[in-house]
């Protein structure tokens, strides 16, 4: 930690290693340099993670971990989540930790557990999530402006964790350890499954001769996005409402039964031309979600409930699949069963081929080749 680079008589400063170049670890270190904070090491192995650090982190010494990890006050473990666990109980084994130190990781679904190894060996633990998607560019720096970061320490560390995501920009929220694994599945069904929602509404488009689906559902679905999470912000006004689905509109919420029936005839055809049965699956997943909120925030009574399910067709097995709007009523109970429920679900859930009929990989969420790579 007294290497040269360490911040020199500079109250408050940290010195920064960076171990991960990578999307986050070069934004969030550069962020950090900004705030005033040196960067006193980085580590990087590909050329891609190499190109990052020049460009983000320009003149901070590239080194192996260890170094990084001997070189820092603060360390920011940004590495794929597969790999914290190993990495950070690899270097106890080494006996690299020192004592005081603050170690950071920002994966989303670990709290601080993870970093026990470390804890042991007397480091402060961190878990800072950025709620973004990161780029691993300069453009990267704006976003975490009022970007929300998930806090996970303990108590006394809080205090720490929140100030640093102060220090970039950000909005630190105190997330339980408890509860990180709930957040991020969270975060993950609402910004990832809105790419394939997307993804679906454009391919149907595009089948029904739109020439550039993008333009059209660019303006709309921002509109209708703004509307949703307008309508979830706390001081907004008659907050106790129905929150996001006051901003639903179409079909479900007119109690529109004969458009739904056309829309799901419409997608049965499109799934029997081109295979592409997920399209229909996720409508009518959704819509039955639509529905059971729908009349929860009384939108719609029992019986156009029960027509908007019977346009829907084919429901689900189990307590919310009994043919009446009551299993849905809830809202919350109904879009749970019908995800898993209903058999659709699955192509997605198993990342094979048969959700879409064309696609083939692990959602590009998976470890990342070097993993657990053990360069501690
Ligand atoms: N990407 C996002 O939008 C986002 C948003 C919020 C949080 N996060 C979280 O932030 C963390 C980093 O994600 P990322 O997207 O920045 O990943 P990334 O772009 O894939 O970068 C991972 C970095 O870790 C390095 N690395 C891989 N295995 C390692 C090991 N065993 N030891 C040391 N370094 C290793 C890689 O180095 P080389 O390239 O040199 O191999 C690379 O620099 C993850 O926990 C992720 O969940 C990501």
């Amino acid at each position: 930690m007294s290497e040269a680079g360490a911040p020199a008589g500079r109250p408050g400063r940290l010195g920064v290693g960076v171990v991960g170049t990578g999307r986050v670890g070069a934004v969030l270190g550069s962020a950090l340099r900004a705030a005033g904070h040196p960067v006193v090491a980085v580590s990087a192995v590909s050329e891609a993670s190499r190109e990052r650090a020049a460009s983000l982190l320009p003149g901070v010494p590239v080194v192996d971990v260890p170094e990084v990890v001997r070189r820092a006050e603060l360390v920011l473990l940004t590495v794929p989540d597969d790999a914290l666990a190993p990495l950070v109980a690899g270097a106890a084994e080494l006996g690299l930790w020192q004592p005081g130190q603050i170690l950071v990781h920002t994966a989303g679904r670990f709290g601080v557990g993870v970093l026990d190894p470390a804890r042991a060996a007397g480091v402060i633990p961190v878990a800072l999530h950025p709620a973004m998607t990161f780029t691993g560019t300069s453009l990267d720096l704006s976003r975490l402006v009022g970007c929300g970061f998930a806090v996970t320490a303990p108590a006394a560390v809080l205090p720490i964790g929140q100030a640093l995501v102060v220090e970039v920009g950000g909005e630190p929220v105190v997330v339980a350890e408890e509860d990180r694994a709930l957040y991020h599945a969270a975060l993950a069904h609402g910004a990832n499954h809105l790419v394939v929602l997307v993804a679906q509404a454009a391919e149907a488009l595009a089948a029904a001769g739109v020439a550039e689906p993008g333009r059209v559902l660019g303006p709309l679905l921002g509109a209708a996005l703004d509307g949703a999470v307008r309508n979830e912000l706390p001081d907004r006004p008659g907050h106790r409402g129905p929150g996001a689905l006051a901003a639903l509109t179409g079909p479900v919420r007119r109690g529109d039964a004969g458009t739904v029936a056309e829309h799901v005839a419409a997608l049965s055809g499109h799934a029997a031309r081109t295979g592409a049965v997920d399209v229909l699956a996720g409508y009518r997943t959704l819509a039955r979600s639509a529905t059971g909120r729908a009349l929860a925030a009384g939108f719609v009574d029992d019986a156009a409930a029960q027509r908007l399910l019977d346009a829907l067709g084919d429901a689900p097995p189990g307590p919310a699949a009994d043919g009446t709007a009551d299993g849905a009523a809830d809202g919350t109970a109904d879009g749970t069963a019908d995800g898993t429920a209903d058999g659709t679900a699955d192509g997605a859930a198993d990342g094979t081929a048969d959700g879409t009929g064309r696609v083939d990989d692990d959602g590009g969420d998976g470890p990342a080749p070097d993993a657990g790579g053990g360069r501690a």
